[in-house]
């Protein structure tokens, strides 16, 4: 009769959006083989990007770092060290000490750096930076002190020594005016001698990669491989010298900064990418620019999920069709609440509270489940393409050492992979699976990049003996 169509009906409107809503989903979906070609881009690019020749013509950098070793655990004295580029500017005062059971002692403090300051003048940041540096100083009672000092730089920084570092271009959330172009290293102690309160001696300018890279070197000597997984995405490695054609001589390795977020701005995912990453992207800082970084870093991974779900209410399949001034606004998924709402533990009336916190009421619990499954293809899809980019830095390792297994270990930082519930292992899957000739162990930073600055900054103080005390 009449009811029995209507409930047919009904049935079949349902089964039609849920249809339509994984034929959206599934654009998020990276098969096998499409991870394999991005992992062969990958290493096109990381070739490309070695040669002097070819170095232009591709997004991946592959900057030099000087530095030629991880470290030994003879690594001695007291160090500042700053760490610029993450969530916090830290500024940490670092001791080491030599020996069977080699120490580090560390005392830190975390400053904020406003959003108006990342974002205005060059000058304005370097001496609110420098504020803070005298703050720490005064706070630990060692004005006077000059001791070594190593600075974390997140960005990619051109080096043709290791105490300078000239800013290509600011990423993340950085856009500070006059920078760009620029030596970090000057632009740092002309805001000391604008404040004319103290001197400091700069030994190092380090990548966070390579800071953790470092870090968990001093464990582990496997450990030739840094990963960050935060704010941004980026790895370093350690790669043969005679490749390294940037740089003079053949002789032993030397530690290169990928800077694998920017890969994909020659166009190199653009197959890949979804009208959701092309609005994530058209409403950056950076429009064009760090197109792999915005596929997987915690920076981003919020707003894709939030353009999904503003798709899915627009097209009448999620909260009752009905759109919310909040889910509007950019930034509101943050970090942990991707990490929370994919937490295993969680109810999913524990998911329809996030997402009342949020600020997205209404919610019935089938947009719950909805919601969580975005996350999830969203977190996966990422944690794919960084395993992708991770098996080609791995098996060009191998490869560079003939063998035919490699074990290496990999050091890790970073929120999202810290903290995210699932990120991790599905990555670890990828790896694995796009490169099963290598055998990879992760070991995760505590403190990676300002530990590490102090122990390049160690490295390089052995050999005229600064920093021994
Ligand atoms: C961005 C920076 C890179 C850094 C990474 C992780 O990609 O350009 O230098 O290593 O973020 O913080």
């Amino acid at each position: 009769g009449k009811g029995a169509a209507m409930v047919t009906a009904v049935a079949y409107r349902l089964a039609a959006q849920q249809a339509e809503r994984q034929r959206i989903l599934d654009t998020l979906r990276l098969s096998r083989e499409q991870l394999l070609e991005v992992k062969r881009r990958m290493t096109d690019g990381i070739v490309l990007g070695l040669s002097k020749q070819t170095h232009e013509q591709t997004s991946v950098k592959m900057l030099p770092t000087y530095v030629r070793s991880t470290p030994d655990g003879t690594e001695n004295g007291d160090f500042l060290a700053l760490d610029l580029g993450g969530s916090s500017f830290r500024v940490l005062l670092v001791r080491l000490r030599s020996g069977k059971r080699h120490k580090v002692d560390m005392h830190q403090k975390i400053y904020t750096i406003p959003q108006e300051t990342m974002q205005g003048t060059g000058e304005e940041l370097f001496d609110h930076i420098v504020q803070c540096i005298a703050d720490f100083l005064e706070y630990m009672g060692m004005r006077g002190a000059s001791l070594p000092l190593g600075f974390t730089f997140s960005f990619p920084c051109n080096q043709s020594k290791l105490d300078e570092g000239i800013l290509l271009k600011w990423t993340k959330g950085f856009k500070a005016s006059d920078c760009e172009g620029k030596d970090v290293v000057m632009l740092l102690k002309e805001a000391i001698q604008r404040k004319q309160e103290f001197d400091l001696n700069f030994v190092a300018v380090v990548n966070d990669t390579v800071g953790t890279m470092m870090t968990c070197g001093y464990e582990d000597p496997k450990c030739e491989v840094g990963l960050i997984v935060g704010t941004g995405t980026n790895a370093c490695y350690m790669e043969e010298m005679h490749n390294v054609e940037l740089v003079e001589g053949n002789e032993g390795l030397m530690c290169v900064n990928v800077e694998w977020g920017a890969f994909g701005d020659f166009g190199e995912l653009d197959d890949f990418c979804t009208q959701f990453d092309r609005s994530v992207d058209d409403c950056s800082n950076y429009p064009g620019k760090q197109r792999y970084e915005k596929m997987i870093s915690g920076m981003y991974l919020g707003e894709i999920v939030r353009n999904v779900l503003i798709d899915f209410t627009s097209k009448g399949l999620l909260f009752r069709g009905k759109m919310s001034e909040r889910l509007k606004s950019r930034g509101i998924f943050e970090t942990k609440f991707l990490a929370q709402i994919e937490s295993d533990r969680l109810a999913m009336r524990q998911v329809r509270s996030i997402l009342q916190h949020l600020g997205l009421t209404g919610s019935t619990c089938d947009d719950s489940v909805l919601v969580k499954e975005v996350c999830s293809v969203v977190a996966r899809r990422a944690a794919q393409l960084c395993g992708a980019g991770l098996a080609a830095v791995v098996d060009r390792m191998r490869q560079n050492r003939n063998q035919n297994q490699l074990d290496i270990t990999v050091g890790v930082d970073g929120t999202l992979y810290k903290t995210h519930p699932h990120f991790s292992s599905i990555m670890q899957e990828t790896l694995q699976d796009l490169a099963p000739q290598c055998r990879v162990t992760f070991l995760k930073s505590e403190d990676g990049s300002g530990k590490g600055a102090a122990l390049i900054t160690a490295v390089a103080c052995r050999g005229n003996n600064q920093g021994q005390h």
